[in-house]
């Protein structure tokens, strides 16, 4: 049987096993996904086991994302734009691909299940880690028109516009860097890409950044999206949680290692009825 995993510290909340038992069943693929906790400083280490015990590929979350492409040999170009990577594929001649299908989950969310355009549209990012770094490039790549990236540290934001700089400007899409309370005007789309739910801390911008109708999406899921979900409904914007993102980031990377595409609406939405 071909192994897959996800590894990550902590690792033990991941939805991934259950959703990609879902695919295999759905696609009739055979294959066993498991779960890696590895320790903080032995990322490379889980990943050369990993190899060595015959795994196919293997999904990377927090906090390894950032290392995961110098374990690599090839890196796709979103990889090299996000600095940043969330699946890994070891192919039979030793060789290592990485791709990075978070942004690419994100956009299928928005645009097919949420039925929201990205094309023409204006965006505010916020949030300037490693989340919001793996977003970018497929944001402007759907279409997005104008993107703002507003940030705590505001050199973050800077640096995120300096490296999308080029492919934005062949796209023809106008990119900014913000502070948080700087932000002017609203938005079509609001993506939460910080983490300051997690610290239990209250949305860091001003509800004048949405637009009535507009989509108002957190990256995350569960009980850490809800302050941002109901600050957006209660000001008249669209909320949307991360459920989908993680489901379509996952069918992504089920299509890059077995080039077959999982029926990724059908399981969010037995997902949707599991945690309704
Ligand atoms: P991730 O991989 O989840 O993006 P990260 O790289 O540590 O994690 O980035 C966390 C993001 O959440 C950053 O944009 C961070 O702002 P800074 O760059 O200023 O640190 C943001 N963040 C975390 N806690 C926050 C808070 N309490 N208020 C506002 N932003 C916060």
């Amino acid at each position: 049987t071909d192994l897959y995993c996800v590894m990550g510290n902590p690792v033990a909340h991941s939805r991934s096993p259950a959703i990609h038992a879902r695919f295999a069943e759905l696609t009739g693929e055979v294959l066993a996904y498991e779960r890696r906790l590895v320790a903080l400083d032995g990322f490379a280490e889980g990943v050369r086991d990993f190899a060595a015990q015959g795994g196919r590929g293997c999904n990377v979350t927090v906090p390894f994302k950032t290392e995961a492409p110098a374990l690599a040999t090839h890196c796709s170009e979103r990889v090299q734009l996000a600095g940043a990577a969330n699946t890994l594929a070891f192919r039979p001649d030793g060789s290592i691909h990485c791709d990075n299908t978070d942004g690419l989950g994100l956009v299928a969310d928005i645009t097919r299940n949420a039925g929201v355009a990205l094309q023409g549209a204006s965006v505010l990012l916020v949030g300037a880690g490693g989340a919001a770094a793996g977003v970018l490039g497929p944001l402007l790549q759907a279409g997005a028109c104008q993107v703002t990236i507003a940030n705590r540290t505001v050199a973050k934001a800077e640096a995120l516009v300096q490296s999308h700089q080029a492919l934005a400007a062949h796209l023809g899409a106008q990119l900014a860097a913000s502070s948080l309370d700087g932000v002017a005007g609203a938005f079509d789309v609001v993506v939460n890409a910080t983490a300051s739910s997690l610290a239990g801390d209250a949305v860091p911008v001003a509800a004048s950044v949405l637009r009535p109708g507009g989509l108002a999406y957190d990256m995350m899921y569960g009980p850490a999206a809800q302050g941002f979900l109901d600050w957006a409904a209660a000001h008249g914007a669209v909320p949307r949680d991360g459920l989908g993102m993680l489901v379509e980031q996952a069918a992504e990377a089920f299509a890059f290692w077995r080039g077959v595409r999982p029926p990724s609406a059908q399981v969010l939405a037995e997902l949707q009825a599991q945690l309704a």
